[in-house]
């Protein structure tokens, strides 16, 4: 099966789709998807529009009377496009303006279910011509493995001329109701200053030092949180809540479930990864379906290409985007140990990550049936889901007879953190009112 993933950009679509839909309800042909309705969502360019810039002088909405009690639409309803193309444009909120960034992302959503799974069909055209299959790299220098290619807004890019390498995604938070105000704000709640690319970044050694954050998380930057992890109005990264008052919000379902398909660190093993919001953005339960391929201690790659399998252990910059190889090292299917003796070149380059279905363990493993085609500057990705994952402490368990609020998101072009375009939240009903009703198939 991983076999005909290989191929999609040749025009393995149909076997995709099959394999996908198997054991599933929907019959194997995607025309049974024309039966299904399509809604589009308008994606814009959100900027460093961050929660604590809404309720800042900034924003002009701050200071209209009951602003905290309203959903974002009541003011913005159909305003995507003109404030997309205000913010892309550059000023207050986009200090790195990129070139040729669109306004919007128009994404074409569709929803079924069955007894058992949500189904879900997106398709958006993508700014290149090509699909980014491809993500940062390690690059030999003649002497070290060195990384190279950096998401666009990162400096490295824009201020050093470096090259903008990173994978395209589709994003989905959802909530059922436990996050206050999620159902108005949505992403927002999770959006904060501090964070990477965000105003005043926290500094790595602040990080590192803070009891909750560093020492217990052993993290070094600041990445989404919900406001209610925070002891202050302005949910500031620092003031968190004590480890034991957050399991309690956790246990209760105050999180959100982030889950993610990536066109370098998912999609070439047909699987979605599984993380959840709630004092900071963290994997499920279990073991994530990529690692970092780095030896610290060795200072190289875990893992090279098998050239027995593919006919080579390494790619050239110009090899990375040829979507007729593959170009992420599956651990079961296509990678040996890094050979460091293996007479390597100035220029060879070996992915960054290196991504498992089969060491993929747990709730994290939840999402395996998750698989995007490429075809004439669209990405179509069909995502099964269960409904009830048997993971209530870290997944939104969706039932029938329930609407829940999602925000949708896609990173396009080589970009990551708050280069992506996002939704307003919206919600979308099993067999209940909703902005987007999920099609009842059998
Ligand atoms: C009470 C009405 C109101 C609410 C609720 C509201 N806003 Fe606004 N917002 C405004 C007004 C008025 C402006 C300035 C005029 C405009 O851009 O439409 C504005 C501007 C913005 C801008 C800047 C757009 C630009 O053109 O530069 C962003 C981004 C924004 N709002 C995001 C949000 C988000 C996200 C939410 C929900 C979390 C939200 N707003 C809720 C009234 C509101």
């Amino acid at each position: 099966m991983i076999r005909t993933f290989r191929g999609f950009a040749a025009g393995g679509a149909a076997l995709v789709l099959m394999a996908g839909f198997s054991a599933a309800g929907l019959a194997a042909s995607p025309s049974d998807w024309s039966k299904v309705p399509t809604t589009t969502v308008k994606l814009f360019y959100p900027g460093q529009s961050s929660y604590q810039w809404l309720t800042s002088p900034g924003h002009p909405g701050a200071a209209i009377k009951g602003f905290e009690n309203l959903a974002c639409v009541t003011c913005h309803k159909g305003k995507e496009e003109a404030m997309g193309k205000a913010i892309v444009s550059g000023g207050e909120l986009e200090p790195h303006p990129i070139d040729g960034k669109q306004a919007v992302i128009d994404l074409k959503v569709q929803t079924a279910y069955d007894s058992e799974n949500a189904y879900f069909r997106f398709q958006w055209k993508t700014r290149n011509a090509f699909p980014g299959t491809a993500h940062p790299h390690w690059r030999f220098d003649g002497k070290e493995w060195k990384q190279i290619g950096w998401p666009r807004l990162h400096k490295k890019v824009w201020g050093e001329n470096q090259p903008a390498i990173y994978e395209d995604r589709l994003s989905m938070m959802v909530d059922d109701g436990s996050v206050d105000n999620y159902a108005k704000q949505g992403c927002w709640l999770s959006c904060h200053t501090s964070m990477r690319d965000m105003p005043d970044v926290a500094k790595g050694e602040d990080v590192k030092a803070h009891p909750l954050l560093g020492k217990g998380l052993n993290k070094k930057d600041v990445r989404k949180y919900l406001p209610s992890t925070r002891t202050d109005d302005d949910a500031s990264w620092d003031k968190t809540k004590t480890a034991e008052e957050i399991a309690d919000i956790k246990a209760s379902g105050g999180f959100v479930d982030l889950m993610q398909w990536r066109a370098h660190r998912s999609q070439p093993i047909g699987m979605a990864d599984d993380g959840y919001v709630l004092e900071y953005r963290l994997t499920d339960a279990g073991k994530n379906i990529f690692s970092k391929n780095w030896d610290k201690k060795k200072k190289q790659p875990k893992y090279m290409f098998d050239e027995k399998k593919v006919g080579f252990k390494s790619r050239t910059m110009d090899q990375i985007r040829d979507t007729s190889q593959p170009s992420s090292i599956i651990a079961e299917e296509n990678a040996v140990a890094f050979d460091p003796n293996a007479g390597w070149k100035e220029g060879d380059m070996i992915p960054e990550y290196y991504v498992s279905r089969a060491m993929a363990k747990g709730s994290a493993a939840d999402n395996s049936n998750a698989k995007g085609t490429w075809e004439n500057g669209i990405w179509t990705v069909v995502w099964v889901r269960k409904l009830d994952t048997g993971n209530p402490q870290d997944d939104k368990i969706l039932k029938e007879g329930k609407a829940y609020t999602f925000g949708f998101a896609v990173h396009d072009d080589n970009i990551t953190t708050r280069g992506h375009h996002v939704s307003f939240p919206m919600s979308v009903g099993f067999g209940a009112k909703a902005d987007i009703e999920a099609t009842k198939v059998n």
